[in-house]
């Protein structure tokens, strides 16, 4: 089976600029795949877990905004940075926190807090789609799946980013190895790797798909791909 059939209008998301362009992070590369995603699964209720300067989170909002479905978005981060990204300035926060306000205000909120002193705040089987992309240990980020799962619906997705760096006391990739043989998956390697992960049984065809792919040369394609339009993406922003 696959019918990963791309139409325009997937083309299309894929193709809509980065919110964030001139911002450093490892996630521009993903910025396509994230739009594609919120347009096809069209989550209810989108939270991400380490935000920083907004460059994933901006694409999860624009992309829920673009089409005038607006779910309910929460980016959690101390804004305070961790053992991996060093500490920074307030500045990273008040800039993002006008951004947010100026275009997603209404749907979109910063809880400025924990991960875990987030988590009570969220219904179990409430969150469509979830990004966790805090501290990259494997303790941490397993901690992180562990403490959220309950929290996601039978339609969840979540996304680990980091997937592929295995320098220094990065684990992503080793908690993914655990994973990714217990779900429907499917695995980026380029700006410092993604994995997808089909938490919930109720999923769109499109996603089944991808994930059905495995390590087939049509994965490979579709890998290029989304690398591509993303670098296009930023073309356009620029
Ligand atoms: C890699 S950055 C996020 C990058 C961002 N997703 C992007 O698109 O570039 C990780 C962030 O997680 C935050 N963080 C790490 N552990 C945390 C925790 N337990 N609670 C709240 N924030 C945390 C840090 O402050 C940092 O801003």
């Amino acid at each position: 089976m696959n019918d990963l059939s791309f139409d325009p209008t997937d083309l299309e998301a894929m193709l809509w600029a980065s919110r964030r362009p001139d911002y450093l992070s490892a996630w521009h590369g993903h910025v396509a795949f994230a739009h594609w995603l919120v347009d096809i699964a069209h989550p209810g209720c989108i939270v991400e877990l380490g935000t920083e300067h907004g460059v994933s989170y901006a694409s999860f909002c624009h992309a829920t905004a673009a089409r005038g479905r607006f779910a309910k978005c929460f980016a959690i981060d101390t804004w305070q940075g961790d053992d991996h990204t060093g500490t920074y300035s307030d500045a990273v926060f008040d800039d993002l926190n006008i951004f947010n306000q100026t275009y997603y205000g209404f749907f979109s909120m910063l809880l400025r807090m924990r991960f875990e002193d987030a988590v009570a705040g969220f219904d179990n089987g409430s969150i469509d789609l979830l990004h966790i992309d805090g501290l990259h240990t494997y303790d941490a980020v397993r901690n992180d799946f562990l403490t959220w799962l309950p929290k996601v619906s039978d339609r969840g997705v979540v996304l680990f980013h980091d997937t592929a760096i295995r320098e220094k006391d990065f684990g992503v990739w080793k908690l993914w190895a655990e994973l990714s043989d217990r779900y429907p998956s499917f695995r980026f390697d380029h700006s410092a790797g993604l994995g997808v992960l089909l938490v919930g049984r109720n999923q769109p065809a499109k996603l089944r798909a991808l994930c059905a792919l495995g390590d087939s040369p049509m994965a490979a394609l579709v890998r290029a791909n989304f690398e591509l339009f993303s670098a296009l993406a930023q073309r356009v922003s620029a």
